[in-house]
């Protein structure tokens, strides 16, 4: 991996500041904005809909980013839906699943507010909502999940953290899931930027995941389904595009994705992102994974024996993906990242990361977050740890 030269296609990092926020949103590649700028230059049109040249152009593009997209993910087209964001393709399947009275949904205690309050609302309509505890070094429980899953409708569960990095074992999740008659939906909000993922091998039933982690614009995303649940799902949002006729009285559904793309979609969005996956498989997805891995064991051996440090998650970077999460002692993480922002142009994000429930029942404020991707360099993170032991002495 040629770190100088992915570098060039990032416009933004001229700007000399060292960007560890990308676990919130990732920059974007000039490749990316320059395809969505030939959308509103080019031609500026409806997919799907208008038969004139434009049209048919934009609606030649959007099938191309489908077809590209699964193949990404090793599915099928007719498997993605676009979506504004991981967020909205959770709730697309709390709203459309049919869950019923006394269904049982099991999340973790890591969850992001995306994958906790669609299930938290449905309790209201008498849906049961268990959540299984996370081991003392934050892994996940699966011993504790095998006592939780008799009797579960669906598992909805993050693929990797964004509080620590942390990936769960979802390939042995989604097997006892199955086993049990559950299905399972995988938040890949944090996975699908930084490893390979496999649909037909990790036989999830469903996924999700955001551009915006990804090298791609903000407001797209994708919701992966099974076609034959697909099919059984109901539409959450109706309108144009998701019906092949429709009466004063009565509508004929189209199949999906057609029937939960409702109204006209996001296209500059969705070439953006399209133009993203191929970007990052052109790098190499597991060139990536090594790289944020191996910048990670430079920042754990550097700051996990300070004293004042407490990092958030088990102590191997390894464990730990592109995220180095932590607390220095007797200090706020808003005001650490402050002065980390104000001394070297560091921008890392502090708080509770949107898993508010995980710092609750610990009493804990939040903590401070370092994300890497991968145009980070072991130069950033050597400024990084000096600012950050900077910091803990003062
Ligand atoms: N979930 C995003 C983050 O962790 C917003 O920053």
């Amino acid at each position: 991996m040629n770190i100088e030269t992915i570098r060039n296609d990032f416009p933004v990092l001229k700007k000399d500041v060292i960007y560890l926020d990308s676990s919130c949103v990732s920059l974007k590649p000039k490749q990316v904005v320059e395809a969505m700028n030939k959308y509103y230059y080019e031609f500026p049109a409806c997919a799907g809909r208008s038969i004139h040249g434009f049209g048919s152009k934009v609606s030649g593009e959007i099938t191309a980013a489908r077809k590209n997209l699964a193949n990404f993910f090793s599915t099928k087209p007719n498997e993605i839906i676009f979506t504004r964001n991981a967020t909205e393709g959770i709730n697309l399947v709390a709203n459309s699943l049919g869950l019923k009275s006394g269904d049982k949904v099991l999340t973790s205690d890591k969850e992001h507010n995306s994958n906790l309050l669609p299930w938290q609302n449905l309790t209201k309509e008498g849906i049961l909502h268990q959540v299984v505890l996370s081991n003392q070094d934050n892994t996940f429980n699966l011993a504790e999940f095998e006592k939780q899953i008799e009797g579960t409708r669906l598992v909805s569960i993050v693929h990797t953290s964004n509080l620590d990095g942390v990936s769960f074992p979802v390939e042995k999740i989604i097997k006892i899931a199955h086993r049990n008659g559950a299905l399972v939906l995988l938040d890949c909000a944090q996975s699908a930027p930084h490893k390979e993922l496999n649909m037909r091998k990790l036989d999830a039933d469903f996924m999700v995941c955001s551009g915006h982690k990804m090298l791609g614009p903000s407001g797209i995303g994708a919701l992966y389904g099974k076609a034959k649940l697909l099919d059984q799902l109901q539409p959450f949002l109706l309108g144009g595009s998701t019906v092949r006729d429709a009466t004063y009285t009565s509508a004929e559904f189209e199949g999906a994705p057609a029937k939960f793309e409702a109204g006209l979609q996001n296209y500059a969005g969705i070439i953006g992102f399209s133009e993203a996956v191929t970007y990052l498989r052109n790098i190499g997805m597991k060139k990536i994974q090594h790289h944020e891995q191996e910048l990670n064991k430079q920042l754990t051996d550097e700051l996990l024996n300070l004293e004042a440090i407490s990092l958030i998650g088990p102590a191997g970077p390894s464990q730990r993906a592109g995220i180095f999460s932590f607390n220095i002692k007797d200090k706020d993480p808003h005001e650490v990242a402050l002065m980390l922002d104000q001394s070297a142009k560091i921008m890392v994000r502090s708080g509770a990361h949107c898993v508010h429930s995980w710092f609750n029942a610990r009493n804990l404020k939040g903590s401070v977050r370092a994300s890497l991707y991968l145009y980070n360099t072991e130069e950033e993170c050597t400024t990084f740890i000096d600012a950050v032991k900077a910091i803990a002495t003062l």
